[in-house]
């Protein structure tokens, strides 16, 4: 008898409904992954997993209506409308209703806007399997924003109901933990329960879910064991430490079908590890595109990605602005902090004929960047996983990286450079190595290839939730 695994995934935002950053990816990624693991992993269960998302205004859907139910506030119904849609044939649920409708983007400015908004839609996602009578196994909650379904279904299981669930929360980012919901609890008669979280934490919604987990990941192992440190625990690093049995690293993957530099619609010329020449024609393309000089010797260096001091955007402006010397290019994309975006506008203007800042969100750009330039530069303070060098190295384009996070556990000194603390004379000092190893033509093209045939796909990342899935599951029996 084949044994039926449900899974829900809580997201606030998943591609191509809607996207922000790399947590739309992987919402939209993993799930799929689960569903198509191969027999030979998943054995006799057949997974059944499954997406529910807010209808954010700006979510681009083809949905039909499938039910309202309702959902107690204030002593008062609120309904909740569920509307259906499917992705490569996985089941895709989006709720709207009360503060979902209102706001039209995925995040406001407002915290406390944002609090309303993902209250409503955890606790209305965690009825959603009862509505649907469909027997959910897993709730599987992702960052501040859905976490309180994960506290929620804590005190059903204290109250004897949501037996034989699990549940599991996903950490793309732990310095995001959402504003204090005191009052909204109340307002869905829940309490604030007795916890081991430090005062300015107990009323989180990111900390009540750790608290509440069956089991938190990180999307690196790494930043597993970071996030228990002072410098990286955001001031919960004890609390997590007293989970630490329940804490677990998994490593994000890319959706290899999409990042694929062979079949790639959004890039000119196509290439595969075989014949990574052909980049070339792709970086001319790139800088006729930007009206760069066109010069397939001189080295170029991009970064892809949100403008953030996360990211070490003002590290690598310091740097490359002081490094004179040696001819380079250097192409940036993204959009974010607007202190962020002014200094990489003054770059510019100092290095015209070297530095073009394209300050958008540009998905298709993105691509031909990866698979023209020649090297990406994240100098992140902090990285839980990151997606853009992975991406790039499968598109033999070498990353530049600070050694923290996910970018440690995806990459080594034989398919990219990599150095020790964000500061920028250890930044400075990789890049300096990287543009004196690229002249070395033989040299560049063994870390290109070895880099593109690097596996970066879900398969092992999918395979390890899911046996996270059966472990917790013979705990729930
Ligand atoms: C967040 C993290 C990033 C990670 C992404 C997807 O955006 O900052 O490191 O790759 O989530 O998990």
């Amino acid at each position: 008898m084949p044994k039926n695994l449900n899974v829900l995934f809580l997201a606030a935002e998943a591609e191509p409904f809607v996207k922000v950053g790399g947590l739309g990816d992987v919402a939209s990624a993993l799930p799929r992954a689960l569903r198509n693991l191969p027999a030979d992993v998943r054995g006799d269960s057949v997974l059944d997993v499954r997406l529910v998302l807010p209808h954010h205004g700006v979510v681009k859907a083809d949905a039909r209506p499938l039910a309202m139910f309702p959902l107690e506030r204030e002593g008062r119904d609120v309904m909740v409308q569920v509307s259906e849609t499917t992705l490569d044939g996985m089941p895709v649920y989006l709720l709207s209703g009360g503060p979902i409708t209102s706001v039209g983007s995925v995040y406001s400015s407002n915290p406390a806007i944002d609090a309303e908004k993902y209250s409503f839609f955890s606790l209305a996602a965690l009825e959603l399997p009862r509505v649907l009578n469909w027997n959910v196994d897993v709730i599987h909650a992702h960052d501040w924003h859905t976490a309180l379904a994960v506290y929620a279904m804590l005190l059903k299981r204290r109250a004897g109901e949501s037996k034989g669930v699990a549940s599991v929360l996903t950490l793309h980012n732990l310095p995001y933990m959402g504003a204090d919901l005191t009052e909204i609890l109340a307002s869905y008669n829940l309490p604030v329960a007795q916890t081991d979280l430090p005062d300015w934490a107990h009323a989180l919604p990111l900390p009540l879910g750790i608290f509440s987990a069956d089991a938190v990941v990180t999307v690196s192992p790494t930043y597993a064991e970071e996030i228990l440190t002072p410098e990286f625990g955001c001031g919960l690093e004890d609390f997590i430490h007293r989970r630490r049995e329940v804490l677990r690293g998994i490593i994000n993957g890319i959706d290899t079908r999409t990042f694929d530099p062979a079949a790639d619609p959004a890039i000119p010329f196509q290439f595969t590890s075989e014949n990574p020449a052909i980049r070339e024609k792709n970086k001319t393309a790139l800088q006729e595109k930007l009206n760069l000089p066109v010069d397939p010797v001189t080295p170029m260096i991009a970064m892809v990605g949100r403008m953030d001091v996360q990211k070490g955007v003002d590290l690598a402006l310091n740097v490359l602005e002081k490094i004179t010397d040696i001819p380079w290019q250097f192409v940036l994309l993204g959009t974010g902090d607007p202190a962020l975006e002014e200094a990489a506008r003054k770059l510019q203007m100092e290095y015209p004929g070297r530095v073009r800042a394209e300050l958008r969100f540009d998905g298709a750009l993105a691509r031909h960047i990866y698979a023209a330039a020649d090297m990406l530069l994240m100098p992140s303070r902090y990285e839980p996983c990151g997606l853009a060098q992975m991406i790039a190295m499968r598109y033999g384009c070498l990353p530049i990286v600070h050694a923290t996070g996910g970018l440690k556990d995806t990459v080594t000194d034989e398919i990219g450079f990599v150095f020790k603390s964000a500061t920028p004379r250890s930044l400075r000092t990789a890049l300096v190595k990287a543009l004196s190893v690229y002249p070395d033509r033989d040299r560049w093209r063994t870390l290109q290839q070895a880099a593109m045939r690097k596996d970066f796909s879900w398969a092992q990342p999918a395979r390890e939730y899911f046996e996270l899935y059966q472990t917790l599951l013979l705990k729930e029996k």
